[in-house]
This record gives structure tokens, sequence and C-alpha cells, in this order.
């Protein structure tokens, strides 16, 4: 009897092993993995592969990094989840700088969230107008050059304003650029956010309907940025302008966003996904896209744990092989629970008390397990991660014949920002894969309404410049 209990409890214990075993990726697997995405980066900046790389690498247009000799007052927009800011920054420069920010919030409806990109344009249109009255700026050309324009086809923003020029930005943008108005040697991005993917239906809508505005507009400057935010996993950096094929110019550089959420979604990173990112993916919103930002960002791992959970349930390891309702329910474990749950400082007792919270009735047993399962999923988020961001920083040192790099990376994201483990994890990956490279990061402040404010106001610095 004895024997059996032990006997059983060993196949268990091997069987979990096994399982999790999947999750662990060697030094090498990592380097592999760096050196994908490094190819992936190729073919999204040259001219010819650009259009069926997965890994996109945009232009964004803006052309250097903040130095300081910034001045003046800026619109900005930041748009993300359901709802919508905007922003009158005002930034001076000297020997004191400033940065003094305005801003109102706005609800985005739901229709309009659902709906086409002129009905949101139509929105946005309506709440800039609201904000200049509130603001106490009169319209329609507005001083400052507060004029600004969405060049698409849109008849109520003609009728409304005298838009002239608007610049989209990507959050990644946004937070290296108020990164770099701190600190001049940041020069990539980096963003894991744990918002969940139901939002992602809204990057189809919007996302190629703002990048339509961005690239067809190079030449112009802007008064107004807007910033589009994601739902994942996304990176910006200093590319050569020699480099990127995409468009017209050898001379200096632009950032790009690379979208490598995307990474993996030709297949090229199937042999390290498990069944559980498979299962994760095929219930998403965006089956098949995406690939790599779902084995990184923060609700997608509660929905990796989640999914090895209930396997774990079915064979009877876990949960006295009952599975609630909660385990069945998406999204339950959000970031928050995670970082939680991984906190060293947390006693098993208190672990157990969190899956309470969230309805799973545990055992001291499950807890452990349960708790290991976040780790082991959690690390290998913060592993891929670090060996994308290895491949951007070895990158930009061999871009410039460099031994040595010294590069900042300036990082947004609950994951990364409340998680007890990731940012050590990934901070250790990104080391050892690019040994070369001496990285510090650097946690952004309002990247979204600072930054997107710092790209107008750096476009505008360069065309004084380019005209004095
Ligand atoms: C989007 C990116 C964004 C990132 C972080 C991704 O889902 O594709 O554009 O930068 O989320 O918000």
């Amino acid at each position: 009897m004895v024997t059996a209990v032990a006997y059983r409890l060993a196949e268990q214990h091997r069987q979990i092993e096994e399982t999790l075993a999947h999750f662990h990726l060697t030094k090498d697997m990592l380097l592999e993995v760096k050196k994908r995405m490094r190819a992936e980066m190729e073919l999204g900046l040259r001219k010819q592969t650009h259009n069926n790389a997965v890994v996109k690498m945009l232009p964004s247009f803006v052309r250097s990094t903040p130095d300081g000799t910034e001045n003046g007052d800026f619109l900005a927009l930041d748009l993300g989840g359901t709802n919508f800011r905007v922003l009158l920054v005002k930034i001076r420069s000297g020997k004191k700088r400033t940065v003094e920010m305005h801003n109102k919030i706005y609800a985005i409806p739901v229709e309009i969230m659902q709906g086409t990109g002129e009905e949101l344009f139509d929105h946005i249109v309506s709440c800039i107008s609201d904000f200049l009255d509130y603001m106490g700026i009169k319209g329609p050309r507005m001083p400052l050059g507060f004029t600004f324009s969405f060049p698409c086809k849109q008849t109520s923003l003609d009728a409304e304003f005298d838009l002239d020029v608007v610049a989209v930005v990507n959050d990644t943008v946004g937070t290296m650029m108020t990164c770099a108005y701190e600190e001049p040697t940041c020069e990539v991005g980096l963003i894991v956010v744990d918002l969940f993917a139901q939002d992602s239906h809204r990057q189809d809508v919007w996302f190629p309907c703002f990048g339509f505005v961005c690239i067809s507009h190079p030449h112009h400057l802007p008064f107004l940025s807007v910033l589009t935010l994601g739902t994942g996993s996304n990176a910006c950096y200093m590319e050569e302008m020699k480099n990127v094929e995409t468009v017209d110019g050898d001379q200096g550089q632009m950032c790009i966003n690379m979208e490598w959420g995307a990474f993996g979604d030709n297949g090229c990173l199937d042999d390290i996904r498990t069944n559980y990112d498979r299962l994760v993916d095929e219930y998403s919103l965006n089956a098949g896209k995406q690939r790599y930002e779902k084995m990184i960002s923060g609700m997608y791992l509660g929905e990796i744990v989640r999914n090895i959970l209930i396997d774990f349930t079915k064979k009877g390891f876990l949960f006295r092989g009952q599975i609630s309702e909660p385990l069945k329910t998406r999204g339950i474990f959000e970031t928050k629970f995670l970082s939680q749950i991984e906190s060293d400082r947390l006693a098993l007792l208190q672990v157990r008390a969190i899956l309470q919270q969230l309805g799973l009735n545990s055992t001291c047993d499950d807890s452990i397990l349960v708790k290991t399962v976040c780790g082991v999923v959690s690390r290998r988020a913060a592993q891929l991660c670090g060996a994308g961001m290895a491949a951007v920083v070895d990158k930009i040192r061999e871009n410039r014949g460099l031994d040595r790099l010294n590069v900042t990376v300036g990082v947004d994201g609950t994951l990364y920002k409340l998680h007890p483990h990731f940012s050590r994890i990934m901070h250790q990956t990104v080391k050892e894969l690019s040994p070369k490279c001496n990285v510090s990061f650097l946690l952004s402040e309002d990247g979204s309404g600072k930054g997107a404010a710092l790209i107008t106001a750096v476009g505008v610095r360069l065309r004084t410049e380019a005209s004095s």
C-alpha cells in the first residue's frame, strides 16, 4: 500500500517535471532565439523582404532622441484602452529644464471603440475641440503652431479644424523618448504590459489606420502627436537610416517600431512553443498572431498558467482533481496575482489565501505547485524578452562597429514594474547573451503623454535646425 502511494507520487512528480521542462530554456536555446530575432529584424528592414516579414520594423519617422534644447508648447493625444487623453505639454529648455503637463481624460464609448476608424477620428476631433476650449486655446488656426491634420479622407475633420500635420507614434517610442530626455544614452524602448487581448481587435481598426497616416507622410513634422497603445510587448530602437531600406535616404538615424510581438508568427518559434502556448493562442481573439507576445506579456502568462493548472487538475495532481468554475474562467490570473504568488516574501499560507480569493480551494501542496508553475512560466517570459533585447542591443553595437556599447533601455509595463523577478531575470539574460553590451534599464514615467509631446518637440527642433 505504502509502496503504491510512493510510486504514484513519484510518477506524479516525474510527469510534472517533464511537463515543466518544456519551459526551461538553455543558454544555447536563448542564443538561438536571439539569432532568429536578428534574422527577422533584417527581413523587416529590407525592401525586398519587408512585405512578407513578420517582425515589421516600422519606421517611426522619429529621427532623433531629445537633446534638451527642445522648447515650446505641444499638444499630444494618448489613446489607450477605453480612455483617451488630450495633453498640452509645455517644454522649457535652458539651465532648469521643465516639462509641465495639462491633460483631460475622455472616455471612448464601446460603440466607437469597436466601430470604424472614421467614427474614432470624429470622436477624437470633438475631444480635441473640447480640450482647446477648456484650456482657453482658440482655433481654428491655433497659436504656437497648433495646426495639425489627419491626412485621411475625413470630411468632418476638415470641417472642424484647419488640421495640418499629425504624427502617429507607438507607445514604445514614447517610452524611449521620455527616458532619453532624462538619459541621453537611452536609444531603446521596451514595453511589457498586461492588458488582456480582449482589446486586440482594436488594433485591426486603429493600427493600420494610424500606421497609414504616419508612413504616408514622412516629410511632415508634427505639432501634434498621437500615441497608440497596444496590449502586449514591443520594442523600438534607433537604427541607422542606411539600414532602413523602406525609407528613402541614408543619413542619420530613425527610430524603428519593431512590432516584435509578431515574432514567431511564421512558425520560427514553434520548436520552443509548448502545447499550452498553442492552446492560449487558439482561444485568443487573434489566433496565430503575436506569438512571441503571447509567451511574454502579462495576461497571456496568466492564461498559460491557467491552462497548465487545468491540465494538472485533470491528471489529478492539483485541487483534488476538481476543475472549479474559476479555473475555467479566462483571465483570472492577472499580473498582480502572479506577482503576489511569486513574491518571495509571501508564505505559503498567503499564497493559499490568494488562490482562495480567486475561488481556488487549495491545499498546501497545491499552493507549492501553483507557485512553481507561475515561476516557470514567468521565468521563460523574462528570458525570451531578454533574448529579443539582446538581439536589439547587439545590432546597435554592430551598426556602430563598436567593441563595447553602453546603452540604456527605457522600459514601461506592469509586468516589468510589478513582478518580483521578471526584470532581474530579463536583465541577467541580456547580460549573458550580449556580453559586449553594457545595458542599463530606466523606468519610464508617463511615456505616453510626455513621450508623445517630446516626439513632437524633437520634430520641431529638427525642422528649426534644418531651416536655419
Ligand atoms: C502592439 C504594439 C504595442 C505593444 C505594447 C502590442 O500588442 O502591437 O504596438 O507597442 O502591444 O503596448
